[in-house]
């Protein structure tokens, strides 16, 4: 084949599988079976490793994914993401109604009804028909750039054909993820001893900030448009902008509706709010907008959101079981949460057994006896809660529910702190849930990541006996994991499961282990999971106190001057070290070659001007304090916490309290201010 052949001949299938994709995702009526349609991918994959000069980053073969993303690009948005009012009351809808015709006297107003699809909000920009930026919502004013994810999502066309659509325009939408796709991934997720998703919108989230697209394809995401966004606008309106947009290939839902009163706007609401079920995602209410422009622009808008549009969010569906029973879990803190048992209802599409009943208060509160009638309902989580007893429905003899004393995964007293509405486990070394919770989050994206040992595996190891903290990670061999297994009973099928360490598994586990030894110091420190040392306190510490050591060995005073450090952290940090089996497991870690020293991490060396000198830098800066403790650090300088003779600089920002600056001059030590500082790094 020639390569003039080779080009035509990948332009032909970029069109053709673009098109069976949109037939396919968005409009549901397939020409052409899967079979087919792989086939024409295969050869498309095989044409352009063979010509890579052609391949095209429109081209349909990005749907698979591949690309690895290790951190999202922030990106300020063009257009503000504004949110929504909301409200569940009709009386609302109706003074909003009176609002806009009163901002509008006389005028005819036209409101456009449309689903509120519960996903998350997302921006596509489309530059000369290419797909060239996904951001999410982020604060509104910035959001993280997720387009090789998004890239995986069959419904949103990667390329326009040739249309009317201006060369620079945004579209905004959802991306949802549908029930059915949501409940396949749950079961696989349990089926090997993960914990789910709690409901559609958190696995859509979870899956879209995935680092592997290939991962993300995987995921069954859609995405519907609802806002077309340019500085050529083909009409003046929403609905038919919307609906051009439905021409170019966007996916924008047919159910919408034009009214002209606030009678039409109930009637839409009430439709769906008893349809909504039979749709294949989720929606949690209606949105409401002035479809005109013209319109839209005179009623402005407040700080936060528009005001020619409103969502009403219906509200959470009820039932009322029995109360069978209490069961009582312990999460990964040591807290222990009761859970409802109850007779099977109906409710908003699922079969409820179980209701989360939160917290010892929460029962007191309810006064809830076993054999109560309750009423549950289903807000945006899938475990469903308990707001009230159905006393009508009391019968006498009810046993009321006290709160179990001891921990029932280890029999350990369980304690309560003052102010807290949680019972707490204090066994942390030595309860089951608590242990793997640590080790789950130790080998988390932002600590270890080590992600060949997901959740299930943590599991396996820990049942087999080969993982008791997170410094047996390091102890693990191929001869000791090679082979061992799990069974669970697929809670749908009731078939056994075997889960087994095959040779690969081992391979990547022992690969993703060795690799976490090179994980910077301030990101062990905060994988070993100290209450209260989160990412931020961790690189703080880090950075500022430098070693393991100086961490161990710092008095409260002294963690005290490390910023973001209060009281409630520092007591923690010191009572973690003062137990003898922690500074045991750091040696242990020390000893299996992590990271016990801040290096370099994160910083680019720019010059070698401030060698040697140290400062000490307090007060308010034109720019964070860390910033400039990094540009100390770029520059080859040494940050310090506190003032010695020893020190070579106290740089001053505003504010700065006087005891600082008596200190330094007491000790000899110049006092310079952010001008010197940045005339001396030039
Ligand atoms: S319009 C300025 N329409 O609801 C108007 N939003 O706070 C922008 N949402 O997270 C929003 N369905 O992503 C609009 N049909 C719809 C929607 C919708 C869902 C989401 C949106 C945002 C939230 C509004």
């Amino acid at each position: 084949m020639t390569a003039e052949q080779a080009q035509q001949r990948i332009e032909f299938l970029t069109g053709e599988l673009n098109r069976h994709n949109h037939l396919y995702y968005v409009d549901s009526a397939p020409e052409i079976s899967d079979r087919e349609f792989d086939l024409l991918m295969e050869e498309l994959q095989h044409l352009e490793q063979q010509f890579p000069q052609f391949a095209d980053s429109g081209s349909p073969t990005n749907r698979v994914g591949g690309e690895v993303t290790r951190e999202f690009r922030q990106v300020k948005h063009r257009y503000p993401m504004m949110s929504l009012a909301n409200t569940y009351s009709e009386d609302d809808l109706r003074d909003f109604d009176e609002r806009v015709r009163k901002l509008l006297p006389g005028e005819e107003i036209e409101y456009i009804c449309e689903l509120k699809y519960d996903g998350v909000a997302i921006t596509l920009a489309y530059l000369n028909g290419i797909l060239t930026q996904a951001i999410t919502r982020g604060d509104g004013e910035k959001g993280d750039d997720v387009l090789a994810n998004v890239k995986t999502i069959r419904s949103i066309p990667i390329k326009l054909k040739q249309g009317d659509f201006p060369a620079d325009f945004e579209m905004r939408g959802e991306i949802v993820m549908p029930r059915s796709e949501f409940e396949r991934l749950n079961r696989e997720k349990e089926n090997v001893g993960e914990q789910g998703f709690a409901n559609p919108r958190n696995a859509a989230s979870g899956s879209l900030k995935m680092q592997d697209s290939a991962e993300v394809s995987k995921r069954g995401l859609d995405c519907l448009l609802y806002y077309l966004l340019s500085d050529e606008l083909p009409y003046s309106s929403h609905y038919e902008n919307l609906s051009k947009a439905r021409e170019w290939g966007f996916k924008v839902p047919n159910y919408m509706a034009k009214c002209s009163s606030i009678e039409d706007i109930f009637e839409f609401i009430n439709a769906w709010d008893a349809g909504r079920d039979e749709l294949p995602y989720d929606i949690d209410g209606i949105v409401i907008k002035v479809n005109s422009y013209a319109q839209q622009q005179k009623l402005g808008a407040t700080a936060k959101s528009p005001r020619w549009a409103i969502a009403y969010k219906f509200k959470a569906k009820q039932a009322s079981p029995k109360l069978l029973s209490i069961s009582y879990q312990v999460g990964r803190t040591g807290a222990v949460t009761p859970v409802a048992n109850l007779t099977p209802v109906l409710l908003a599409g699922t079969v409820v057994k179980r209701a989360s009943l939160h917290n010892a208060d929460v029962i007191a509160k309810l006064d809830v006896r076993i054999g109560d009638t309750v009423i549950v309902e289903k807000g945006g989580e899938i475990i469903p809660k308990i707001i009230e007893v159905d006393l009508s429905k009391r019968s006498e003899g009810g046993q009321s529910v006290a709160f179990i004393t001891h921990c029932p995964e280890c029999g350990t007293a369980l304690v309560r702190q003052e102010g807290e509405a949680a019972w707490y486990c204090p066994n942390e070394s030595g309860c089951a849930p608590q242990i793997k919770g640590k080790i789950e989050h130790f080998i988390s994206r932002k600590a270890m990541n080590i992600d060949s040992l997901g959740e299930g595996k943590v599991e396996i190891l820990f049942d087999n006996g080969l993982i008791r903290n997170v410094a047996d990670i390091y102890m693990l061999s191929k001869e000791k994991m090679l082979g061992i297994e799990k069974k669970y009973e697929d809670e749908e099928t009731g078939k056994e499961r075997v889960v087994r360490f095959r040779e690969k598994t081992v391979e990547n586990i022992l690969n993703g282990i060795e690799a976490s030894k090179n994980i910077p110091f301030s990101q062990v420190l905060f994988a070993i999971g100290i209450r209260y040392v989160g990412e931020t306190v961790a690189s703080r510490l880090a950075r500022h106190l430098r070693t393991i050591d100086a961490i161990i060995s710092a008095t409260k005073e002294e963690l005290l001057t490390v910023e973001e450090v209060g009281e409630k952290i520092a007591e923690s940090l010191l009572s973690w070290l003062a137990v003898d089996e922690n500074r045991l497991l750091i040696q242990r870690l020390r000893d299996s070659g992590l990271k016990m020293e801040y290096g370099d991490e994160g910083v680019k060396q720019v010059s070698n001007t401030l060698e040697g000198k140290s400062f000490v830098v307090s007060g308010v800066f034109s720019i964070s304090r860390d910033d400039i403790k990094k540009m100390i650090e770029e520059h080859g300088g040494r940050n310090v916490g506190s003032i010695s003779s020893k020190t070579d600089y106290l740089l001053a920002g505003d504010n700065m309290g006087p005891e600082k600056r008596k200190k330094a001059t007491k000790l000899n030590v110049p006092v310079i201010s952010e001008d010197e500082f940045r005339q001396m790094i030039g």
